[in-house]
């Protein structure tokens, strides 16, 4: 089996750099995606209450043969449930939905203007009370870190963006290493849609690798955490050996350069 590279969040926890994204997925399929991952390798499950699945990802957890604290499961709190007394409420639904008595981390899914203060003030508490091993954000760009540093007693020990080499948001990489926030990539394979960049295909055949092994290679050389999602056990296993290459230094800087701003998702910057 391959070695998990595994990160050093700000406050101690470690957490694994690969994980699996179970956006929409439901029912058998995502149970049985998040068991073959498990059995794969994969130790990190990036869930969130918006993705309506929390229960069949508790189900997989406490299905397969691993102990609890060798998983590590992250879950977002929804927009529609943003707000202090709402998201301590929001933590104990999807608490009770996994089956599980803590997640490793939570995050705000969205930074929502009126809300994401009260948001952020229900996540202190829950550390503080020790309810979740760690807390961070999603879809925060600079200028939302920036707010967040202005009333936060914690800083966030995580950031989930998307980040990808049509997305390298460098400014955005550089003031999170420096500030010891670990970065990680959503969508980060584009769900596909750039795995004909020739540029990418050229790397390809100089590697006889995958587009997908390429690219979520290029996050861990970068030091990313990433989570692609794949319900096929093919392409779960054909990620997961992505941990056992790597890239030169000449190839990372080329793939850094096709950046062209291309976005899967909404622009957080739409909601400053
Ligand atoms: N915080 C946020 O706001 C936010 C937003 C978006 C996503 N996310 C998280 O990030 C995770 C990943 O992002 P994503 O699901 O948007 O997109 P993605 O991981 O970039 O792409 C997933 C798509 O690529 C396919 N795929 C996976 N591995 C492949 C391979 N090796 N070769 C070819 N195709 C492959 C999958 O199909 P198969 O399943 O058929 O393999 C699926 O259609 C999500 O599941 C979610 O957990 C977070």
């Amino acid at each position: 089996m391959n070695k998990q590279p595994y990160t050093k969040l700000s406050n101690g926890i470690e957490m694994p750099l690969l994980g699996l994204g179970v956006y929409n997925m439901h029912g058998n399929e995502a149970e049985q995606a998040v068991l073959d991952s498990l059995e794969i390798g994969y130790r990190l499950i990036d869930t969130a209450s918006l993705y309506n699945n929390e229960t069949e990802i508790g189900n997989a957890v406490k299905k397969s043969s691993l102990p609890r604290d060798q998983i590590f499961v992250t879950t977002k709190v929804a927009t529609n449930d943003q707000g202090y007394e709402s998201t301590l409420r929001a933590y104990d639904a999807s608490l009770k939905k996994l089956q599980m008595d803590y997640v490793d981390m939570y995050l705000v899914h969205w930074p929502i203007k009126a809300k994401r203060k009260d948001t952020w003030l229900a996540l202190e508490k829950l550390y503080a009370d020790k309810r979740v091993k760690a807390i961070g954000v999603a879809n925060y760009l600079i200028p939302f870190l920036e707010e967040l540093k202005t009333y936060a007693s914690v800083m966030p020990v995580l950031n989930q963006v998307e980040f990808t080499p049509w997305l390298f948001q460098k400014d955005l990489l550089d003031y999170c290493v420096e500030r010891d926030i670990q970065l990680q990539s959503y969508s980060p394979i584009t769900r596909g849609q750039k795995f004909n960049d020739p540029r990418l295909v050229k790397l390809c055949d100089k590697y006889g690798k995958s587009p997908a092994q390429i690219i979520l290679r290029w996050n861990i050389e970068h030091g990313i955490s990433t989570i692609p999602k794949s319900a096929n056990k093919i392409r779960l296993q054909q990620n997961f050996d992505m941990l056992n290459f790597s890239l030169t230094k000449e190839d990372v800087a080329l793939i850094d350069s096709f950046d062209e701003q291309f976005r899967i998702c909404d622009n957080p910057m739409d909601l400053l």
